[in-house]
């Protein structure tokens, strides 16, 4: 049974969107479910100059109105601090002292970085001249939002000032994808099924695909979007952690580490991008104007806040391969956009068809699919072939599928919820090592270089509600992309599971 220690949490960015819409709602789960510490209290920090009860009025906007957010709320204190130089942290310092103090709380501080990224590398460099990086006596931990880096120098820069004043066991890279149920659920799949782990590899898996659509666009924050893009936003952290969890050998125990050099091995073997495969391996496009659900949306370039010459990516799909005994020859495929016709992400494990097609020709017979739901409706889903009912042998594709929220009594927490108590409890399994994300971007950073220096790359138009553009399709090589579902359904958000 893990240990959940008494300590503080410390919110930088705490009158910030995210602490209100994710971390605070996050933290009063693990509350009701009695998963915090008996002594336990958030401390936010931003500049803006609020009382404790200003801040708890503000950040339990997203809680109902009830006894135990009453209760709750006298758990959350605020210190207002400025980050122009290391002095500026004393306050916090001295608040922090206080409140071990008036709450007998011993000093266990967790630091969670939720404000801009440029401040990523000057808060921890102030808490340590604060003396609050490390002590003998009390953990020390820092959670670290993404993005992790913009490149891989920046990545590379980042991690060597923060090692500078944390060790990499204090280091917890959030990459929210990873606390997701399904995503853990990946490896009790693949190696806990006598079903499952002899036939994945290359002699029975043909190619696995990746997908991660939304029907969202840019959603007001075009002026961030633009200087990032699907291939930085998606592709470098969520999507690429995903395809290790796929692709890694068995770990020796379940273990941080153990776990996490399987998926830096992975890395390592992907075979890199020279730049004269990337028009052959990667499309990127940039949705258009179009006309969904008898309303007229305006084309990405159209955004607030976008360049209306961008050539900002806001879709990606790309084939690569992971060059080990394993994956040897097969197809790895990603894709990812914004204003795609709904809202899912799944991992699609396509395996080989039989040997010889019995049941008459080849159309005839079943590729099947095993389909890891991540979101929404987390689930697994098998496809395998069946006799239609009747004379003869058509055979025809059927369904087994497990939906988690089937479950009774079971409900799956929020990723952030599992990836915080994991933090408090010191498991930074789910988080992404510092070896894991510079590797990440190594393989990422030759497209995006090619994509800056090449105006021959095109960026294609897809108009805003398809899947994407159609020259995707074309790095299938005679396969086709899933479509979990074809067209846009009333809410949106029509999964086939
Ligand atoms: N929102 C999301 O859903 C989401 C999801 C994934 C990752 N993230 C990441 O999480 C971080 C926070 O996101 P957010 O959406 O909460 O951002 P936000 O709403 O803009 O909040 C940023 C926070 O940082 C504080 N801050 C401190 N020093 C600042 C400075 N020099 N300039 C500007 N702000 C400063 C701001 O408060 P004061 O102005 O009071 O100081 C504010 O509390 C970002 O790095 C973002 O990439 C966010």
């Amino acid at each position: 049974m893990r240990t959940t220690s008494n300590h503080i949490l410390v919110i930088f960015g705490a009158s910030g969107d995210l602490t209100k819409r994710k971390l605070i709602p996050a933290l009063f789960d693990l509350y009701k479910q009695k998963l915090l510490p008996t002594k336990f209290a958030v401390l936010g920090a931003s500049r803006t100059s609020l009382t404790d009860e200003e801040f708890r009025d503000r950040v339990v906007e997203f809680l109902p109105e009830n006894e135990d957010v009453a209760e709750f709320r006298k758990q959350l204190f605020y210190q207002p601090v400025s980050n122009n130089q290391a002095d500026d942290f004393l306050p916090l310092k001295l608040r922090l002292e206080a409140l071990t103090q008036q709450l007998g709380i011993p000093g266990n501080y967790i630091f969670y970085l939720s404000t801009p990224p440029s401040l990523y590398g000057v808060i921890p460099e102030f808490l340590h001249e604060n003396g609050l990086s490390r002590s003998e006596k009390y953990f020390r931990r820092l959670i670290v939002e993404k993005p992790f880096g913009t490149n891989l120098a920046s990545a590379k820069e980042l991690n060597v000032k923060l090692l500078n004043y944390f060790n990499e066991d204090q280091i917890y890279r959030i990459d929210h994808y990873l606390g997701k149920e399904t995503v853990q659920n990946m490896l009790v799949t693949r190696f806990s099924n006598g079903i499952f782990e002899p036939l994945w590899n290359h002699n029975y898996i043909e190619r696995v695909e990746i997908t991660s659509a939304e029907s969202l666009g840019v959603e007001g924050r075009g002026g961030y979007y633009d200087h990032s893009g699907a291939m930085r936003d998606m592709v470098q952290n969520h999507l690429m952690q995903l395809v290790g969890f796929v692709a890694m050998e068995p770990p020796v125990v379940v273990e941080a580490n153990a776990i996490r050099n399987e998926i830096t091995k992975v890395f390592q073997s992907l075979r890199p991008f020279k730049e004269n495969m990337i028009s052959r391996h990667v499309i990127r496009g940039q949705y258009t104007s179009s006309v969904i659900k008898n309303e007229n949306v305006v084309g990405y370039r159209e955004e607030p806040g976008v360049d209306p010459f961008s050539r900002t990516e806001t879709f990606v799909a790309l084939r690569f391969y992971i060059d080990n005994w394993r994956w040897a020859g097969v197809p790895f495929y990603i894709r990812t956009g914004k204003k795609l016709p709904t809202r899912v992400t799944e991992v699609v494990i396509h395996f080989k068809s039989v040997p010889h097609h019995l049941f008459g020709n080849s159309s005839n017979s079943i590729n099947n699919q095993l389909i890891i739901r991540i979101q929404p409706d987390e689930g697994i889903l098998l496809k395998f072939g069946m006799k239609t009912p009747g004379s003869g042998f058509d055979v025809q594709t059927v369904n087994m599928d497990f939906h988690y929220s089937d479950l009774a009594n079971v409900t799956v927490p929020s990723a952030y919820e599992r990836l915080l108590l994991d933090c408090m409890q010191g498991d930074a399994t789910l988080y992404a090592r510092g070896d894991a994300v510079e590797q990440a971007w190594e393989f990422v950073q030759p497209i995006i270089n090619a994509w800056e220096t090449n105006p021959e790359i095109p960026i294609y138009g897809y108009p805003a509600g398809t899947w994407g553009p159609e020259n995707a399709d074309e790095l299938m090589k005679g396969a086709n992309w899933r479509y979990p579902c074809k067209n846009l359904t009333n809410d949106g958000l029509y999964c086939e599971l």
